[in-house]
């Protein structure tokens, strides 16, 4: 059985604004933002919202695998900024581009988002359930961010991501030898250090409760504590990933991790001891998009013809949870 991406699509807000732009703002400058984190600028929504990218983002991928919306089976959206709490983002995509045969839900795993929605397609199609399946990483972290506070407000972006997934009872072998599909995936969780990046949503109220409770509707992060997790747990996960695969780092072509800092980035190469030059990066375009920034990322790659047939990629990912997650595939 081979199980592979057959089609990417994205879709950013088309609004950019510069850390120029945010030095009107808070104190900051663009040189301590490049410096601290290689982000020059990022694409913030003037009004596109997560399911409207989403959408933007499957329809592109769809066209790319020659499939109809009517053909999909599955639609999994990865985000932990939708506008609606009901119904989930997944439907309101399902609902725009009219794929009416599908089973649509959201899942969240904040920045592993993608990586957790691609591995739970790869296990029901791997189960026979589905045979195919829409995966979206989708984010409006601009709504979530307080503007006043330079900690955070100079990190994220907007934008949407996404993969059509398929399933095929025959392998696929390339020239190089290597069987085409998903080979393994590793996905973990720390909820002990959920705090260290936390967003609230509503807190408990209703008729009985007198004492409202006030809370920051805002993200809240201890950068140097998810620096310190990034650093230890991506390696840690990618080499348990290679172990899993029976190859080492040398095997792989492209690491495509998740884009929220060069220095992180440059850190896990560093502990690999694989190359920089297979990280490729575009974060200083469009900064942190959570769970977008791998399917947007992979997008570039795939239409900049820069994945060939047969390369093996790892997609790599960590973020709030604290959650992360490595996927090994052959294009
Ligand atoms: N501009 C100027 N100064 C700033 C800014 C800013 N935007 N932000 C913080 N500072 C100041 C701080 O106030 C502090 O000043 P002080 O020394 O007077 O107190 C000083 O810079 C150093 O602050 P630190 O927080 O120690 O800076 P650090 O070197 O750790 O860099 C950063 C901060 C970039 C956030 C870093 O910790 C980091 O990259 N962490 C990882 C965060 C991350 O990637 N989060 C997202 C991942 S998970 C997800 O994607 C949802």
């Amino acid at each position: 059985m081979t199980i592979r991406i057959t089609g990417t699509g994205s879709a950013l807000p088309e609004k950019i604004v510069t850390n120029f732009d945010l030095q009107e703002l808070v104190e900051t400058s663009d040189e301590w933002i490049r410096e601290r984190t290689g982000i020059a600028q990022r694409r913030i929504s003037m009004g596109e919202t997560v399911a409207t990218l989403s959408a933007a983002a499957c329809q592109r991928a769809l066209e790319m695998a020659g499939k109809t919306a009517e053909e999909v089976e599955l639609i999994l959206v990865a985000t932990c900024s939708p506008e609606m709490l009901l119904p989930c983002c997944a439907c309101q995509v399902q609902d725009i581009i009219g794929a009416s045969h599908a089973a649509a839900f959201d899942l969240n795993a904040a920045c592993s988002g993608f990586l957790f929605a691609l591995n739970t397609a790869y296990a029901y199609m791997q189960s026979g359930i589905y045979k195919n399946a829409l995966i979206v990483g989708s984010e409006v972290l601009s709504k979530l961010v307080d503007w006043s506070d330079r900690g955070t407000c100079v990190l994220f972006g907007d934008g949407a991501g996404a993969a059509f997934v398929e399933a095929s009872a025959e392998d696929i072998v390339r020239d190089n030898g290597r069987k085409v599909g998903m080979e393994c995936m590793v996905q973990g969780s720390d909820g002990t250090k959920g705090m260290v990046l936390s967003c609230a949503e509503r807190p408990v109220d209703n008729a009985f409760i007198s004492e409202k409770q006030t809370i920051s509707p805002y993200i809240q992060m201890n950068g140097q504590e998810v620096y310190k997790f990034a650093t230890r747990q991506v390696p840690a996960c990618i080499h348990q990933a290679l172990d899993k695969a029976g190859i080492t780092a040398e095997d792989v072509d492209m690491f495509v991790l998740h884009q929220a800092n060069v220095r992180i980035i440059e850190s896990v190469a560093k502990r690999l001891k694989a190359d920089i030059s297979k990280f490729p990066m575009n974060l200083d375009k469009i900064g942190n998009m959570s769970s977008a920034t791998i399917p947007v990322l992979l997008d570039e790659l795939n239409r900049g013809g820069r994945i060939q047939d047969g390369n093996r990629l790892v997609l790599s990912g960590f973020g709030a949870g604290l959650t992360y997650g490595a996927t090994v595939i052959v294009w």
